[in-house]
Order: structure tokens, then sequence, then C-alpha cells
């Protein structure tokens, strides 16, 4: 079977944002007690970091890691994680009918962000809290030593301001399951003031309303809007969360989850292109993708009221990682919409990487994110794919191939990301307009059974190896075996003349009006 892909270096979505590979780490589980954090561990260092953990996660090079949750962060006191630690107190967790010991708190966040050269994004809780505790929270992390609480934070040994530029403001605030769960008019002036508050006192920062917390909820679209309409002036970004699963054992359809992924992305340019209309702003308001995952196995909230309780930890496969890759792919193909996602979560919870005392596992979906991280680099190009179809019951006929493409015009490099959801394997043509191919830098594919995992008993079921990828007369062949995700980086032979501007159509339709 046989596709093509045709690239243009003019026709792009604008530059990669990297803020797109970013991770999730909440209060939940095991994903700080006995994750990332586990004193007294000889293999952690001696602020209680697992030095395994760090080295495992620093391949997929975050960029960002949204913290501490989440549902978690609706009923969290942040004040109570702070200072010296024989001093915190241990809470009920609203959330994860868990035991909070609160020995890991805002410090001990940012520190281990450092650690891992990842730039922290803070949560409020703007479900049982109010935009002064917000604001409370920013001063301590971000204003100069002189005032209360960010003397409190000198006090605590950290004289220097943190600068920390991301904010989101509260967490699935339209979910009932939500602490402090409100109408959409309620929680949009409680972002607008929180926004206000935060950016009155660091004007530097960007802040992110809460979108819906899912395209199932009947409110989907209608409670953005509302937000949007009411906070557009003080906000960045506007989030959007999405969990897969392979719910009916239907892999066709579930292969096809890019599908939905597009879908969802095209929802919010529209909502975005409208409330700004309406406005007539001028401002520009983008997409935080910040939950993201397969998610369906390991459900349930019940932690038994147990301190760092094993909730949520699906093993992935396969089909799981190639789910994954087309959301990264997604965001790539809509670059001048998706400026920040993160991957929901990074250890132990619904996660590439699980922890044992004695070690690390990296699941399956790990590969996607590391190859993809470690190559897109430069402008999102926008490829036209011709391939076969096959037919699912959810979508109907679907293409067998999905792929985005990245051009980084000083390396002089093009990084192409496909993944082959049918069965049968595909020789993928790969031309660029305007530039010839040089040498293929490397092919990485992750391919073998449907469903197979990695596990503490087989770690190196699933894992990366040489994908076949050869340049000829200029072009890129490709051979993607079925079900399979590849990774292939080229050399261009001959650059193209000059740089556009970004020339995507969902750009030029919503460019500011005079
Ligand atoms: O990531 C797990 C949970 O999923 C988060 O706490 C919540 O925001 C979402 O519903």
């Amino acid at each position: 079977m046989r596709a093509t892909i045709h690239l243009d270096t003019q026709h792009h979505a604008g530059p990669v944002d990297r803020r797109i590979f970013g991770g999730f780490l909440e209060h939940l589980g095991r994903a700080v007690y006995g994750g990332v954090y586990d004193p007294g561990n000889p293999l952690s260092d001696e602020r209680g970091f697992r030095r395994d953990v760090l080295d495992a996660l620093r391949p997929l090079a975050f960029s960002v890691m949204r913290y501490p949750g989440g549902n978690f962060v609706s009923a969290y006191d942040w004040t109570d994680g702070i200072g010296p630690r024989e001093a915190r107190p241990r809470r009920p967790d609203f959330a994860w009918k868990s035991v909070e010991t609160n020995q890991f708190g805002t410090d001990e966040f940012l520190a281990w962000c450092r650690a891992l050269g990842a730039a922290p994004m803070l949560a409020v809780n703007l479900g049982t809290g109010t935009p002064a505790r917000a604001a409370h929270l920013l001063e301590y992390c971000n204003l100069p030593a002189g005032t209360s609480w960010a003397d409190r934070r000198a006090a605590n040994g950290h004289p220097e301001p943190y600068g920390v530029a991301l904010w989101c403001l509260g967490n699935e605030m339209d979910g009932p399951w939500q602490a402090g769960h409100a109408p959409a008019e309620v929680y949009g002036r409680q972002a607008r003031m929180a926004s206000a508050l935060m950016k009155g006192l660091d004007p530097t920062i960007q802040t992110v309303a809460c979108g819906s917390s899912g395209r199932g909820m009947g409110s989907y679209l209608e409670w953005d809007r509302t937000v949007l309409e009411i906070a557009w002036d003080t906000v960045d970004f506007i989030s959007a969360h999405r969990y897969s699963g392979n719910w009916g054992g239907d892999s066709a359809s579930y292969l096809a989850e890019g599908v939905e992924i597009d879908r969802i992305l095209a929802d919010y340019a529209g909502l975005l292109a409208y409330v700004r209309g309406v406005k007539k702003s001028a401002k520009r308001v983008y997409l935080s993708f910040d939950e993201w995952n397969v998610w369906y196995r390991a459900r349930g909230d019940d932690g038994n009221w147990a301190e760092a309780p094993p909730l949520l930890e699906e093993v992935y496969n396969l089909e799981d990682a190639l789910v994954c890759a087309q959301y990264l792919m997604a965001f790539l193909r809509r670059a001048d919409l998706v400026k920040v996602a993160c991957l929901a979560q990074v250890v132990n919870v619904i996660a590439p990487v699980l922890t044992r005392p004695d070690g690390v596992l990296l699941q399956t979906i790990y590969w996607p994110f590391a190859l993809i991280a470690a190559s897109a680099r430069g402008i999102a190009l926008a490829p036209a794919i011709t391939a076969p179809t096959y037919t699912t019951a959810h979508y109907g006929e679907v293409p067998a191939l999905d792929a985005a493409a990245t051009y980084d015009a000083e390396a002089g490099t093009l990084a192409l990301f496909l993944v082959n959801r049918d069965r049968a394997a595909l020789t993928v043509e790969i031309a660029v307009a305007d530039a010839a191919l040089g040498a293929v830098l490397h092919a990485d594919l992750l391919t073998g059974e449907p469903h197979a995992a990695n596990t503490w008993e087989a770690p190196r079921a699933v894992l990366p190896s040489p994908g076949r990828a050869e340049v000829v007369d200029g072009r890129l062949r490709v051979t993607a075996p079925g079900t399979s995700f590849m990774a292939v980086r080229a050399k261009v032979r001959t650059a193209p003349a000059g740089r556009s501007a970004i020339v995507s159509p969902a750009d030029a339709a919503s460019a500011p009006t005079a």
C-alpha cells in the first residue's frame, strides 16, 4: 500500500512552541510520594528527589510542568505546604480520599522543576480558594522580598523570586466532581478577578482559564464561550482536557483517535475566533491542552484515606502509544492554536514512568513523547496527506496514515512523524515542494503486537528500533509497518529561499483587524 505526503516550507502553522511538550504532576496516588519524592530511599538525593526518576524524565525534555493539580488543587491550601516540615499539617484530601502529609509543597516542587530543567506551571485554587489567596501565592513566588508573603519565601530559604511565568486559574471548574464547582458565569468572574489581581502584582505572567473538562460534557463549548466572554481581556489561554480509551475493545476506531483530537482543536479554533470577533478584539487567546493522555483502565478515585495509595496506575500498550503520538502530532499541525500542552501525568499516575523502591519502568507511551520532543523544531508544516482509508465503527472511513512535520531552517533539517493506524504496511513518499532532501539522520520505529506492554517482568517488550527510510531523488521514502509510529529526520539539501510569514488559513482568518 502506498501513501504520499506533500510539504512546502512556505506552508506552515507557525513556530513550534516548545511548551506543547509539558507534563503534569499532581498530589495524587504515588505521583509525588514514592514517585518523584522518596526521602530515605538510596536512589534519592539529599532533598529526597528520586535521581533515577529525574534521569528517566529528562529525555522527555519537559518544557513546563503543571502542579499541584488537577482535582487536588481545588481544595488545597498552598500555605500548608511551606515552611518547616515538622510543622506542616496532615490533611484529608477531598479529591482522592487520601491523606496529604504536605511534606512536598511549593518550594520543593520549584526545586524539583529546576533539577528537571522544566519551567513550572502553577495552578491556584479557585474551588474552595479565593482570588486574594491566589494572589498571595503569586506574591510568595514572584515578588521581591519586602512584603509579607515574599518575606515568608525568603525566610523559608529562598531569597530570590522564582519568576513563575504560567498560572492556571483553577482546574476543571465545569465538573460537578470539582470542589467549588460553580456555574460558568460565577467561575468566569472569579477567573477574571484572580487573573487581574495576579497580573497587577506581576504583569509578566500568563494565565489559563478553565475550559471544558471534556468534549462529553453537556456544557462543552458553551461553558468556554461564557468564561471567555467574561475573562477575555485578562487571560491568555483557555484550557482543554481529554483522556482517550479503547472502551469497547474497538481498536480500529481507537487508533483513529487523531480524528477526534483534530475535531476538538477545530472546535476551539472556531470558538476563539468567534469570541474574538464578537468582542472586536485585537488580542489573541490560545489553547492550553493541559491534560491529555490515555486513561480508561485504572479509574476510581478512592484512596481509602491512606497516604500515597496506588491510584490510576494504568499499564500502557502499543496502541496507547500510537494514540499518544497522535495527540502531539495534532498539536504540531495546529501550532497556530496550541501553545501549551501537558501530558497527564508523569510518574506512577497515568504515567510514562512507573516506580518501585528499587527502580523505574518506562511504559510504551514514553517513546513517542521522547522521540517527538527530541526532533520537533522550527516551524510546523502543513502536510497534504494522500493515503488509503480503512473503515471504523466510530468515524467511518479514516486515512490509515496520520502525519506531522517540522522544518528547522537553522539546522537545515526536516522532521517527520508518522502513525500507521491500519494493519497493512505503508510505503510513504514524502516530497517537499521547495526543497530537496539529503541524508536521513535517523529513523526510529515503534511497532509490534498491538497489545504488547512493558512490565516489570518484561520491561523491554516495546522499544524503538531502527526503521527503514531512504532518500531517492531528493524525496524521502519511508516504510511504515502496520500499527506503528515513526520519527524520521533528514537533512534538507536545497535550502528554500527566504523565510515566510505565518500563512496557515486559521491564522489568516483571525489576523488583527485595524
Ligand atoms: O489527571 C487526573 C485527573 O483528571 C485530574 O486531577 C483532573 O483534572 C482530571 O479529571
